[in-house]
């Protein structure tokens, strides 16, 4: 059964352009960690340089945000939201290695009662037939019993600094 996390501690994993406005637009209300596997992405953030320009070096600098290249340091997370890149293939066939590798990432540091929510673009069904079990191969936590999964589909546009993450409505599921 779930129960109600009441001061969440979030991780979001992957800090690009989707990943890095979410996480520091949580910040603003949740203990908020940014884990991403790209060490000199992580080096020009903690400098407060965003080069995907979404985030000014002003709202960097002033952020509560943590940025980490290092799994310890998301071990604490009530919550992990996956904004990792769904490329495709030479055959234009969806490729979803970085999200199980992401998967198996958080498996790792994954404890019973929390969350794992998928926010990269990918087709119905993949959470639950491909993310979820790489993290159930990956640990003992058995899905829907030990941790839970969500999907919130990401609707940013980059570029446009007049329709930000925190004023998009969408619709998700868990
Ligand atoms: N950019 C957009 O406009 C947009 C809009 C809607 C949806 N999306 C979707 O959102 C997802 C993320 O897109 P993006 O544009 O932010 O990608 P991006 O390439 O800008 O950023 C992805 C980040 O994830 C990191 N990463 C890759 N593998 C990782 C791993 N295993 N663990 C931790 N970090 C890892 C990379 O180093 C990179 O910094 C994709 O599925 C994309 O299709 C993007």
């Amino acid at each position: 059964m779930f129960k109600k996390i009441d001061k969440p501690r979030i991780a979001v994993i992957g800090l690009g352009y989707v990943g890095l406005p979410l996480a520091v637009a949580l910040s603003e209300h949740f203990v908020t960690i940014g884990f991403d596997t790209n060490h000199r992405r992580v080096a020009q953030l903690l400098d407060g340089i965003d080069q995907t320009l979404e985030i000014s070096t002003a709202e960097l600098t002033q952020s509560t945000l943590a940025i980490s290249h290092c799994l310890d340091d998301i071990a604490q997370a009530d919550v992990y939201i996956v904004t990792v890149p769904t490329p495709i293939t030479d055959a234009n066939q969806p490729d979803l290695t970085p999200l199980v590798k992401a998967s198996e990432s958080v498996a790792t540091v994954l404890s019973k009662g929390n969350v794992v929510i998928y926010e990269s673009t990918v087709y119905p069904g993949a959470t639950e037939e491909v993310c979820v079990p790489a993290i159930e191969r990956s640990c003992h936590l058995r899905y829907n019993v030990d941790f839970f999964a969500g999907y919130s589909p990401e609707r940013i546009n980059p570029g446009d600094h007049e329709h930000r993450v925190s004023d998009i409505l969408k619709v998700t599921s868990g």
